[in-house]
């Protein structure tokens, strides 16, 4: 018989120190029962970027994302306030803003016709002037939490998941230049725990990374729900690498920034979203700034194959959990406890 969703999580020893600890266990990777756990705990409860601050600077700029599986839009009011709801129309649950992002006067759903203010109040109708019983003024767009954080719009679906962890952050100088997509073949913690290892798997995998980091002196710094890995460059910068619990990437250059953000797209299927930023976004920069971007392809396609190779081995037989470096590892250590709180509350 399959073990039962609390069997697989309670599995899991969170009190166990790093020098003790396992990795969570593989079903965690490849039960298909756990994505939807996840969706409703860790992603739901969790703070979700969802744009980016100059999207929505001004009056009617908005944004539309899926947050945990949920359809959601982040607008700027004509009153100069930021707002995020579920965008889902009240009359017959259709997505009333449709464009990825965007400048509006009103949010109206193309399915009636209905018509949202920029604050979310149901103003118009069509032919509905003989409905009884119907209160308008409760019927406005379902409202979400929302937050800025340095250059990002950040949504939590769930009141009761924790405040934002704010800390400061020097990234005003990059301007966003580019949006790339990857389509993964591994769990969404697959791709999340490659990232944490502090640096574990750069000598061995990413010979061109390795070339330009000074890989012995390479720090980790843990907070309540983020990790700061950073590595001295042999150019004598340092290259910062922040995750934000769960699923949310911030990796600083001197001239350079991207953002990773992890989707899961199934048990065994993610998305990363990529989103590249120069302090140059200017013409004359456009092909340095392209071939940092093909730099840093090169490096994502030799994470995409050992993700997938990871993936394979966590579906066989003969793996249930690994170790931890000490060392290395501690940030994978925080990201499994961190899992591992949120998903208890959803037994
Ligand atoms: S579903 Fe939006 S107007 Fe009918
Ligand atoms: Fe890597």
């Amino acid at each position: 018989m399959d073990p039962s969703l609390k069997q697989i999580i309670d599995s899991y020893d969170p009190a166990a120190p790093l020098s003790e600890a396992s990795t969570i266990p593989a079903p965690w990777y490849v039960d298909p029962r756990m994505l939807d756990l996840e969706l409703k705990t860790v992603f739901a409860r969790s703070w979700q970027v969802a744009g980016r601050a100059e999207q929505v600077a001004r009056p009617g700029q908005y944004v539309t994302d899926e947050i945990a599986g949920a359809p959601i839009v982040v607008v700027r009011g004509n009153d100069g306030g930021l707002r995020a709801f579920f965008n889902v129309c009240r009359h017959h649950a259709a997505a009333v803003m449709t464009e990825p992002s965007g400048k509006a006067q009103h949010l109206r759903c193309p399915y009636h016709g209905w018509t949202y203010s920029l604050e979310g109040e149901l103003k118009g109708t069509p032919e509905f002037s003989e409905v009884s019983n119907f209160d308008r003024g409760s019927m406005g767009l379902v409202p979400v939490e929302v937050a800025v954080w340095e250059s990002w719009v950040l949504v939590k679906l769930d009141p009761s998941g924790l405040p934002f962890e704010s800390f400061p952050l020097d990234v005003a100088k990059f301007h966003w230049f580019e949006r790339r997509h990857y389509h993964m073949d591994c769990n969404w913690k697959v791709f999340v725990d490659n990232y944490l290892d502090g640096g574990y798997h750069v000598p061995h995998l990413h010979a061109s990374l390795d070339a330009v980091l000074d890989y012995p002196n390479y720090t980790i710094e843990n907070g309540e729900r983020h990790c700061l890995q950073s590595s001295p460059m042999r150019t004598g910068d340092r290259a910062l690498y922040y995750w934000i619990y769960p699923n949310f990437m911030i990796n600083v250059y001197k001239d350079a920034m991207d953002t990773n953000l992890v989707i899961p797209r199934g048990i065994d299927k993610s998305e990363v979203i990529f989103d590249f930023y120069f302090t140059d976004i200017s013409k004359e920069a456009r092909s340095r700034n392209l071939a940092s971007i093909a730099a840093s392809e090169r490096i994502q396609d030799e994470d995409t194959a050992i993700c997938k190779s990871v993936q394979r081995g966590l579906a066989s037989r003969a793996y249930t959990a690994g170790r931890l470096s000490v060392r290395r590892e501690t940030g994978e250590h925080l990201f499994h406890r961190l899992l591992h709180a949120d998903l208890k509350m959803g037994l």
